[in-house]
Parts: C-alpha cells; sequence; structure tokens
C-alpha cells in the first residue's frame, strides 16, 4: 500500500514535475548489501557530476541506495522478496531519484525476483496417528500440508512418503485445496510392527530443490487378531495305570502373540471323553494338566481329549492330548465255566469234551496272554479252541474201576511278569460201565462132601467179584444145566442166587456116586450182563456104611446049605470059600475073614484074606457029620463092621447022611464063647417064636402064591437084592436079620444097607423045612435095574 501510494504521490509529481526517465532493473531476492542493482547514471543519461551536483538521493525505499561517486545503484539492505511481497508476483521495488538543481526526479523499479530460499515446512515436526491393526485397507488419513513461501517454482512442488509397506500418498496436484493424505495399502499387524515411522516429504521446484519433512509415528494398536497357539499340536504321554492321583502329567502351554488381556491364556480341557469327566484337570491360568482319578487300561487304555486355550477375546486353539494308559498287570486271568459234564461214562473215546472254559483277562499284550494247564495231565489235556476258549478233554481212557473221580485242577496264569494265576477244580465222576465180567476167585472148585449128608446141607461156597459198580456189579450164581448119569445136576446140587452157596439136594451115597462135575455160571446185572463160569468138581467121600456082605454061602434063613467034606479029604482040603464083599471104598472095603467058632476048631481054619476055609488036619471018622463055623467078615473101617456067616459043613461021605443029621439042627442065630447062656437063651427065645411064626405061617401061606423068591448072583459090584420077606418063609419062626434091620431104620437110617442080605452060591443046597425043600436057584435081573434107578435113601419099594 505505501509502495501504491508512492506510486500514486508520483503519478501526481510527474505531471507537475517533469518526469524525466522510467528505468526498470530485475535484481534476485537476498542479494548482498551492496551489490549492484544497476547503472543508473548511463540508464539515465547523466553523469556523475550531475548526480553529485544535484544531490541526487533516492525516495521511496529503503532498500536501494544511490552511489553518487559511482552512479550505480546499490542494495542497500537485505530484500527479502517474500517478505516484501508475500506470495504476490511479481514483487517490484518502485522509487524515485530526485535530483535538485534542476529538480528531476526519475521513477526506477526494481523488480525483485524469487529465489528459492525456502524450503517447504510443517508446523510441527511430526504427526502422531494411532491406529488400530484391523484398519482397513483403504483408510485414509489426512496429513498436515507443508509451507514454502517461495512462490512459482520455487515454492511447493510435491509430496512424497518414505518406503513403507503399508501406506501410499493420494495423488495430490499444487494449488488445489484437497488435502495430503495417506491410504492404508496393506494391513498393519501390531504382532509384527507396532510402530510404524514413516516421513512426508514435502518439495520445491527450486533449483536446488528444497525440502522438508514431517514425521509421521503411526503407533499400530492391538486388535485380538491373533489365536492363541499350542506349543504342541498334540501332547502324547504313556501313563502307568498305577499312577497316583495328582501327578502332573503335562504342562500345556500356548502363546498368543497378541497382548494384553488379548494375549492373555486361559485352559480348558474340551471333548473330553465321557467316563474321563472327572479324571483329568487343568489348571486354568498355568496349564498344568493333571490326574484325578485312577486309570484303568482295562476299562480305558487311551484317552484322547482337546485342550482348548483361549484368549480374552475368545479366540482359542485346540492342542489335542492323548493318553496312552499303560498297562500293568494287576488282574488275574478270570476263569468261566460255560459248560462243564460232571458225569461221564468210562467207555467215553479219547479226546471227549468234558468242559468248555473261558478265561479273560482284562489285562493287555503279554499281561492278558492266558495259558492254561492241567493237574490231571495223564488223563486230560486242555486244549486251546481260540484266544479265550479252552476245552477240557479226555487224553486217555479212563476206566472207573481204576480211578472213580478225578478233581481236575485248571490253573490258568497269564505271561505278565510277575505272572498272576487262578484256577478252578472241576470235579469228574466216572460213571459205570459193564465192561467187567464178574471173576470167580478159583479157576475152578473142588468140594469134599461125606456121603450120607442130611439133603439141604450146604457144602461150600463159590465166589465171584465183579469189578463194576453197583447194578453192573450186583453178582448172582446160576446152576448151569447138566447131567450127571443122566439125572440133571439141578437134582444134586442148588445154587443161591445170592451167596453162591452150593446145597446138597439130597443125600449122596458115595456107592452110587464117587463126584460129578458142575459149572456154575455167574452173571452181573449190567445190561447186557456178563457172566463167566467156573466148574465145580464135587468129590463124595466115602463114609463105613455099609457091612461086608457075604455073598457066599448063601444064608438062606430056615434053610440049611452045607458044605459037603468027604471024610477021605485031606489036610488043606478047600472045603468052601466065604465070598464077601464091601461097597464101601478103600479100607472100609478091606475085608478080613475070622474063624469065630467052630463045631471043631482043630479041623478048620479061615484064610484071613481070601476067606477060604480048609481042613487043617485029616478028617476022622470020630468026626461028626454036621460041623458047623461061624466066620465073621470085618472090614477095615473106622469103626469096622462086620458080617457074620453061618458055614454048615458036613463031614459025610453020603446026602442021607447028611440030611439025617441037619433035620433037627437048630438054627441059631448068634455065637458067643459063652455058648451055654446063648444055647438056654436062644432054646427060650425060639420055643417063643416057634409058636408065633406058627400064626403068622399060617395066613403067609395063603399069600405065597404070588410071593417070589429070588435070589440073585451076581459079580461085583451089582449088590443083590434080597427080598425082606423072604425068610418069612422060616419054618422055625424065626423072624430074619434083615427084616429087623428094615424096622430099625427109620430111626437109623445108617443101617437101611443092610436090607441086602447075603444071598447067592454055588453048589448051594438050600433046605427049607417048611417048604418042600425046593432047592432055588434064582437070578433076577429085575432087581438089578431097580436098584439102578432108585435114588438114596433107598427103600426097598415093600417097605414103603
Ligand atoms: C476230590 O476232592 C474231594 C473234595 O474236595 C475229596 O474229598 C476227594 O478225596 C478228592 N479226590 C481225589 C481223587 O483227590
Ligand atoms: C464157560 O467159560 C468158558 C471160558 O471160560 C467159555 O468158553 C464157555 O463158553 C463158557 N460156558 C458157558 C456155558 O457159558
Amino acid at each position: 500500500q505505501k509502495l501504491l501510494l508512492q506510486l500514486l504521490i508520483c503519478l501526481f509529481v510527474l505531471r507537475v514535475c517533469s518526469v524525466l526517465g522510467h528505468v526498470t532493473y530485475s535484481v534476485p531476492e537476498e542479494m548482498t548489501i551492496g551489490s549492484l542493482v544497476g547503472n543508473i547514471a548511463p540508464d539515465l543519461d547523466l553523469d556523475v557530476q550531475r548526480l553529485k551536483s544535484g544531490k541526487a538521493r533516492t525516495y521511496g525505499t529503503e532498500y536501494v541506495e544511490l552511489n553518487k561517486e559511482r552512479g550505480v545503484l546499490v542494495i542497500k539492505e537485505r530484500i527479502d522478496r517474500e517478505a516484501l511481497c508475500g506470495q504476490t508476483t511479481p514483487c517490484a521495488l518502485d522509487f524515485q531519484i530526485i535530483l535538485e538543481n534542476p529538480m528531476q526526479f526519475y521513477s526506477i523499479t526494481v523488480e525483485i525476483t524469487d529465489i528459492n530460499d525456502n524450503a517447504p515446512s510443517f508446523k510441527k515436526p511430526e504427526i502422531k496417528f494411532d491406529m488400530s491393526e484391523t484398519a482397513q485397507v483403504g483408510s485414509k488419513y489426512v496429513l498436515e500440508k507443508a509451507v514454502d513461501e517461495d512462490v512459482g517454482l520455487n515454492g511447493l512442488q510435491s509430496y512424497s512418503l518414505s518406503v513403507n509397506d503399508n501406506f501410499d500418498l493420494n495423488p495430490y496436484t499444487i494449488g488445489s485445496r484437497s488435502n495430503v493424505e495417506m491410504v492404508l495399502k496393506k494391513p498393519l499387524d501390531r504382532e509384527k510392527q507396532d510402530r510404524v515411522f514413516l516421513v512426508l516429504t514435502a518439495m520445491d521446484g527450486g533449483n536446488p530443490q528444497r525440502s522438508g519433512t514431517i514425521q509421521i509415528v503411526v503407533t499400530v494398536l492391538d486388535a485380538n487378531d491373533n489365536a492363541p497357539v499350542c506349543s504342541q499340536t498334540e501332547y502324547k504321554m504313556d501313563v502307568n495305570e498305577i499312577a497316583m492321583k495328582g501327578t502332573i502329567l503335562a504342562t500345556i502351554s500356548a502363546s498368543d502373540a497378541d497382548e494384553g488381556p488379548h494375549g492373555y491364556i486361559q485352559y480348558s480341557i474340551t471333548n473330553i471323553p465321557k467316563g474321563a469327566m472327572d479324571l483329568f484337570e487343568i489348571d486354568r491360568d498355568s496349564g498344568e494338566f493333571r490326574l484325578l482319578g485312577q486309570l484303568d487300561y482295562e476299562k480305558f487304555p487311551r484317552y484322547e481329549m482337546d485342550i482348548l486355550a483361549s484368549d480374552v477375546g475368545g479366540n482359542t486353539d485346540v492342542c489335542k492330548v492323548i493318553i496312552d494308559v499303560l498297562d500293568i498287570n494287576d488282574n488275574p486271568p478270570t476263569i468261566n465255566i460255560m459248560s462243564v459234564s460232571s458225569i461221564i461214562s468210562e467207555d467215553v473215546k479219547v479226546g471227549t469234551v468234558l468242559s468248555m472254559i473261558n478265561v479273560q483277562d482284562p489285562d493287555s499284550n503279554e499281561n492278558g496272554k492266558v495259558h492254561c494247564t492241567l493237574d490231571q495231565h495223564n488223563y486230560f489235556k486242555i486244549t486251546s479252541t481260540s484266544k479265550h476258549f479252552f476245552t477240557l478233554v479226555t487224553d486217555s481212557e479212563l476206566d472207573r474201576e481204576d480211578m472213580s473221580h478225578y478233581n481236575i485242577t485248571v490253573t490258568c496264569s497269564d505271561e505278565g511278569v510277575p505272572s498272576l494265576s487262578s484256577s478252578v477244580t472241576l470235579t469228574l465222576k466216572i460213571s459205570d460201565v459193564n465192561d467187567n465180567a464178574p471173576v470167580f476167585e478159583r479157576s475152578s472148585y473142588e468140594a469134599y462132601i461125606v456121603e450120607n449128608n442130611a439133603p439141604g446141607l450146604s457144602i461150600f461156597t463159590v465166589k465171584a467179584t465183579d469189578a463194576d459198580w453197583n447194578q453192573n456189579a450186583r453178582v448172582s450164581y446160576i446152576l448151569e444145566d447138566s447131567s450127571v448119569n443122566g439125572v440133571p445136576v439141578s437134582s444134586y446140587v442148588s445154587v443161591s442166587a445170592d451167596s453162591g452157596v452150593i446145597h446138597a439136594v439130597r443125600s449122596f451115597d458115595y456107592e452110587q456116586i464117587k463126584d460129578f462135575q458142575f459149572r456154575i455160571k455167574v452173571q452181573d446185572g449190567g445190561s447186557p450182563p456178563l457172566s463167566s463160569n467156573v466148574t465145580v468138581k464135587m468129590l463124595i467121600q466115602d463114609q463105613n456104611d455099609n457091612p461086608p456082605q457075604v455073598l457066599y454061602p448063601v444064608q438062606t434063613g430056615g434053610s440049611v446049605v452045607a458044605e459037603m467034606v468027604p471024610r477021605s479029604a485031606d489036610v488043606g482040603y478047600l472045603v468052601t470059600k466065604v465070598v464077601a464083599v464091601d461097597v464101601d471104598s478103600g479100607q472100609n472095603a478091606w475085608l478080613s475073614y475070622k474063624l469065630q467058632k467052630a463045631t471043631d476048631r482043630a479041623l478048620f481054619e479061615v484064610g484071613s484074606q481070601n476067606g477060604e476055609i480048609r481042613t487043617i488036619r485029616q478028617v476022622t471018622d470020630k468026626d461028626a457029620v454036621k460041623q458047623r463055623l461061624t466066620v465073621i467078615v470085618e472090614d477095615n473101617g473106622q469103626p469096622s463092621r462086620s458080617a457074620t456067616v453061618i458055614v454048615n459043613v458036613a463031614v459025610a461021605d453020603s446026602f442021607p447022611e447028611v440030611l439025617s443029621e441037619f433035620t433037627d439042627y437048630p438054627h441059631d442065630k448068634e455065637y458067643n464063647d459063652n455058648l451055654t447062656f446063648y444055647l438056654v437063651l436062644a432054646l427060650a427065645v425060639v420055643s417063643f417064636l416057634f409058636i408065633t411064626c406058627l400064626v403068622v405061617i399060617i395066613s403067609v401061606k395063603i399069600y405065597r402064591w404070588r410071593q417070589s423068591r429070588i435070589l440073585y448072583h451076581s459079580n461085583l459090584p451089582v449088590i443083590p437084592y434080597y427080598p425082606p420077606r423072604y425068610s418069612d418063609t422060616l419054618g422055625t419062626g424065626t423072624l430074619p436079620h434083615v427084616y429087623n434091620y428094615e424096622v430099625c431104620r427109620t430111626t437109623d437110617s445108617r443101617k437101611s444097607d443092610n436090607k441086602f442080605g447075603g444071598a447067592g452060591g454055588q453048589n448051594v443046597l438050600i433046605m427049607d423045612p417048611s417048604s418042600t425043600g425046593t432047592m432055588q436057584r434064582i437070578q433076577s435081573e429085575k432087581t438089578h435095574i431097580d436098584f439102578k434107578r432108585s435114588s438114596a435113601p433107598w427103600i426097598a419099594p415093600e417097605l414103603l
């Protein structure tokens, strides 16, 4: 304004005064003081004298002064265009040079040209931004503009931003009203770089170029943009199943790149298997992972769960925890009997299954591998069919008779160290099969029985045993059918089925049967029954129950039989031979003969062994015709039995002589040494009997026609039969001794054999006074047969 004012004054003056010229100069600003602006003298056409004389001076400026000596304008004061004109262009100094004498003035214009003396500059040294790291790409941030006093090219021309990854400057045109902006081109990451330092440079276009800078500090604010990260994605641990409660199994750690609460991690268990809820815990803050309960490999061999690591912002990471429980051999095998037969038959095949066994061992590997053994390994074995199943089978043939039951102990042990085992005992009964036949105690039996036993007498006992059991061992004895002499053996003996006692069914008679055999079968009660048999030989022992039987001379009772000895007979003449037999045997049948009584002992002798009666001296005429010898025949039994025979000898040369002698010869029964006594006694008896007999004889005679007289004479051992009433014909009325014996038999059966009368002979005279004296020699076949068919005790049919 001041300038403008001066200019206006000058214009006014120029009208009044003379404006003698106008000169324009151009100088750059900031010239040093004294620097030349222009040679004013020549330019105004003035010489230096005039300047001096005219006292030339500048008017209207303090920056330029006139050097009158040299006639030049020089810089008087520093000229700052920016101060002088600001942004105005062009910038000029208008002033006058005034001269006196004459007064003249000249207008001078000094144009001040800009020099790049000002750099662009910012008001503040730095700009601060707080930016969230989550800031979006494209976000704009207005920056401060720079100021450059210079003008034109020397003024602000452009901005630039220091090289960085995240920001760019928006294009900016000088002169526009728009802002200087930077744009986020790449997201920030606090975790990488929490502060970004940038320099914004403002540049002018001068030469040399000047620039100004401002620091931009971007503080990246944390956002919870980072999740926690587990230090291991998987925590694997092997834990002994007997680990104590409270054991720290692991410390889980996770890191979070965020800071502050965004980076504060808390831990929790998640995805835990149901059964493991109360088994584990994790410390929220420290991440210590602890065992809370008791592990059991057998229930849960492995646990898998996740640990959740979360920051406050809710970001999480999950790390896996795998716990392998290590097995300890803490379980013995358990044996389960699935099925068992407690009784088996002794005839089962080898390999028969007795029991199915299931063995479980919850432990693993070696600790759970089980093998089973038996104590009765000779008879049974245990085989494994599949992993946990075993079968118990027979391994040999069984024999109940050897072993009727077994206690089989099955022991199963695992292979752990130390091994655990358990065992179970099965009791197996062996049932009987009828596989054993009864066996007699002896291979054959010989039994003795003395004859004349009582029927029903128990003779002896056979015994058989059967190794089987119960019914299979119940033996019964059976007499096997056979016949002895054509008669079933059952009529001889019987066997008690239960006891094996053999009974005699009848009374045996050694003289009929000496021995016989039969078989006894023993049979058990099995089905089918088994049996065996044994031979029993029965030997009947002799008893001296038979007296000798005199076969000759025939004792005819009433008849008188006599041997004839001629008077001319020499010494040693064989008169006759007493023939006797004894149906007993052995000693009981060993007979000896003795002369018991004789009319003349000196005349005869009896051969003790052979019974021959011989004369021992010459017969003389003095010898009586009638000689009577009583010979006693004795056997050698204990006690011995004897028989006597009366031998009548007629010492005569002719038959009539004999007859006359013998007709009144009394028949005497017994002789004794005391002959006289017996004669008297005999006389009395005979007299009595004679009268009795007379009565009897009359009646007997009536039936005589049907009576037969049987004489039987045969070779040994056929026993003659002498009918009991044969002697009833005795004329003397004496009862024959045979008959007496029969009567007695009812009380003493031993004497029953005496029914056999001595009979038979050769060259025998039978004289029967009561009859016509016929001599009879009869052989009876019939008697013979009767005897053989009879059974003991034999009873003469006539007596029954
Ligand atoms: C089997 O066991 C039972 C009872 O424990 C016992 O009485 C019997 O004698 C045992 N048998 C054998 C052959 O050991
Ligand atoms: C008796 O036993 C033998 C073998 O000891 C046998 O050969 C025979 O057949 C048996 N007899 C009977 C009748 O059973």
